[in-house]
């Protein structure tokens, strides 16, 4: 007798080992499915949303620039190229978002321009970031967001001179 359930204790072992690993993969499935979920509803900022950042981030440069504010320039700038890392890994889904690379050689010049602290080229390099970002809303069919050089800072609560 006591043999016998030995065999039938035996012979159940492997299978019930089985029936343990399918219901820890369906277990497994079940909470992908649900973190998948979760992704999916996630938060995650739009182009849209990017791109009034970019705004300020471009005014602010203008007015940096202009009053010789390398350090807040340089600050600036970079607050752009971060918002645009974020287009390409939040914004992907996108098509447009493929084209923000377009940029990249207005942005290094405006780079230059700040490392070499040249007023002239700043300038001219700027005209050449805000053309650029006005060629990309053609390209993509939003023209009617034309952006052009600030005439007044975009908020009064914040220096943009440097006080030498
Ligand atoms: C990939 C091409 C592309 C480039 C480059 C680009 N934009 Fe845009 N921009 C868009 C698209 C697409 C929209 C519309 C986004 C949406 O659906 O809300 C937009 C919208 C905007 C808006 C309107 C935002 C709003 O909600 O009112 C502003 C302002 C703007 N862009 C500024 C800029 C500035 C400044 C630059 C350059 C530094 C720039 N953009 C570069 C594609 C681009």
């Amino acid at each position: 007798m006591r043999l016998k359930s030995f065999y039938i204790l035996f012979l159940f072992l492997p299978l019930c080992e089985a029936c343990d690993n399918s219901s820890n993969t369906n277990q497994l499935e079940a909470r992908i499915d649900n973190l998948q979920q979760k992704l999916d509803h996630s938060y995650k900022p739009g182009l849209g949303e990017f791109m009034s950042e970019i705004q300020v981030h471009h005014a602010k440069l203008w007015f940096a620039g202009k009053n010789e504010n390398w350090k807040l320039a340089d600050f600036e700038i970079h607050e752009i190229i971060e918002s645009l890392d974020g287009i390409q890994q939040y914004a992907s889904a996108r098509e447009e978002s493929k084209k923000v690379v377009m940029l990249t050689p207005a942005i290094d010049s405006v780079n230059k321009a700040i490392e070499k602290k040249d007023t002239a080229l700043f300038r001219s390099s700027f005209v050449l970031l805000t053309n650029t970002c006005n060629n990309c809303h053609t390209a993509v069919n939003y023209e009617f967001n034309m952006v052009k050089i600030p005439d007044t800072p975009p908020l009064s609560n914040q220096v943009f001179k440097t006080f030498k």
